[in-house]
């Protein structure tokens, strides 16, 4: 076994940042549920941002939570997103949008529509027509769109990209991920992430679209072209499921997936054969790993699956006839947050290239909508999916 102890490895993407303080960004806030709070608390941090305005389609809620921040001078008396928008006094520069998964593609095209920077949490949106609808807009706009994955920003993520792009693992024909939780369905924060009205998507677009761009960013997100997939809820309806708290009151709500497998070809011959599970009688349903002709990387599962690595990488390959694992220490975690809200802002000031660009999150989304519709055919479907310039 041979192991690579040196830190130095990790040094190559250390960013030094100057930020311009003169100009100060305009930012507002849409939906201000739970993961705003995270948005709220990497604004904060910035010195180059005035948060000017929120909004809730909960009337009083984006004022409570302004105030909660100690941000009282914030305009907060909007109906939706719409009206926010419309008030042009704000001179927007930013917003982020935090609502449930089905609110993503209004919202995002109508603060594109508006001229102003997005940042849109994941998973994208919930259908692929959405996301076509949102490039459209962003493409119209001229504007920055970023997609909420700060796993892309952390060091462990990067390293397999650099893995694979370093020729290391040879040709790639195989990719397994997924993985999941063994009783993790997000009860404890209210409704909105399995009712099918808010969510659209479950655990799919909840875990599944990390475990999709663990590997696809990887790999230069080839494009997907076919889709046998299976999506269900095997056990959110159970009133007598026992996850983070007891479920019984919410069983009866439970409209998306806990549960999905499903068979994807990309293109340039690459199988990936994933799985993802808010729920199972298992402690995983398996290590991400991408096997390619000349080495093998695993990239163990967690215990609760949020998009961060917490056990050693290891390649599997053969060095002069004798086969041998080289294990591959994590780096230790950034605040992954900051580097998030802080790389969109430097592309919304600067007119930089989006840090997650619609350009490849468009396949991810349309792997998971091809899975929801491979599941409701029963079958295998082409995905047919339009060039990125032709959008
Ligand atoms: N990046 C991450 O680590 C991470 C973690 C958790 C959740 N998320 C994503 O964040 C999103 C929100 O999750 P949450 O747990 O905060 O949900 P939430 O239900 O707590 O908050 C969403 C809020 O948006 C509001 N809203 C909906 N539509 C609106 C509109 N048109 N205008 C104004 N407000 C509107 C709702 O009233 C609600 O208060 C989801 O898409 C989820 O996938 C990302």
């Amino acid at each position: 076994m041979v192991k690579i102890a040196d830190q130095d490895a990790f040094k190559f993407d250390q960013t030094v940042h100057t930020v311009d303080t003169n100009r100060k960004m305009r930012v507002g806030i849409i939906g201000t549920g739970w993961i705003a709070e995270a948005h709220m608390a990497a604004y904060l941090k910035q010195p180059d941002v005035e948060l000017v305005a929120g909004c809730d389609l909960i009337p009083g809620k984006a004022k409570k939570f302004f105030e909660k921040f100690g941000v009282t001078n914030a305009k907060t008396d909007y109906a939706n997103d719409e009206e926010m928008l419309a008030d042009k006094s704000l001179q927007l520069d930013c917003v982020s949008i935090c609502t449930y998964n089905r609110q993503h593609a209004p919202c995002a095209i109508h603060a594109l529509n508006a001229g102003v920077n997005v940042l849109l949490e994941k998973p994208m949106c919930v259908t692929t027509e959405e996301a076509i609808e949102i490039i459209r807009a962003e493409k119209k706009s001229g504007k920055v769109l970023s997609i909420g994955f700060q796993p892309r920003f952390n060091k462990n993520m990067q390293k397999i990209k650099k893995i694979v792009e370093s020729g290391e693992l040879g040709d790639i024909y195989y990719v397994q991920t997924g993985g999941g939780r063994r009783r993790g369905i997000p009860t404890p924060f209210g409704t909105t992430f399995i009712e099918d009205e808010t969510a659209g998507l479950g655990a799919l677009g909840d875990i599944g679209c990390y475990s999709l761009d663990l590997v696809l960013n990887a790999l230069g997100y080839p494009k997907p072209l076919t889709v046998s997939g299976v999506k269900a809820a095997v056990f959110g309806t159970d009133p007598n499921y026992v996850g983070y708290g007891t479920h019984h009151e919410y069983g009866s709500k439970f409209t998306v997936d806990d549960w999905s497998a499903a068979f994807i070809r990309l293109e340039g011959g690459i199988i990936v054969d994933f799985r993802i599970s808010w729920a199972m009688n298992m402690d995983t349903s398996g290590d991400t790993l991408i096997l390619g002709t000349k080495g093998g990387l695993r990239v163990p599962s967690t215990e609760c699956w949020n998009g961060i690595l917490e056990k050693p990488l290891v390649i599997y390959h053969e060095v002069a006839g004798t086969q041998v694992e080289t294990v591959i220490p994590l780096a230790p975690n950034d605040d992954l947050w900051n580097l998030k809200i802080r790389s969109f802002l430097d592309a919304s000031k600067n007119g930089t290239p989006s840090p997650v660009p619609s350009s490849q999150i468009f396949y991810n989304q349309a792997i998971l909508d091809g899975i929801a519709k491979s599941s409701e055919l029963g079958r295998e479907i082409e995905l047919d999916l339009p060039e990125f310039d032709e959008i």
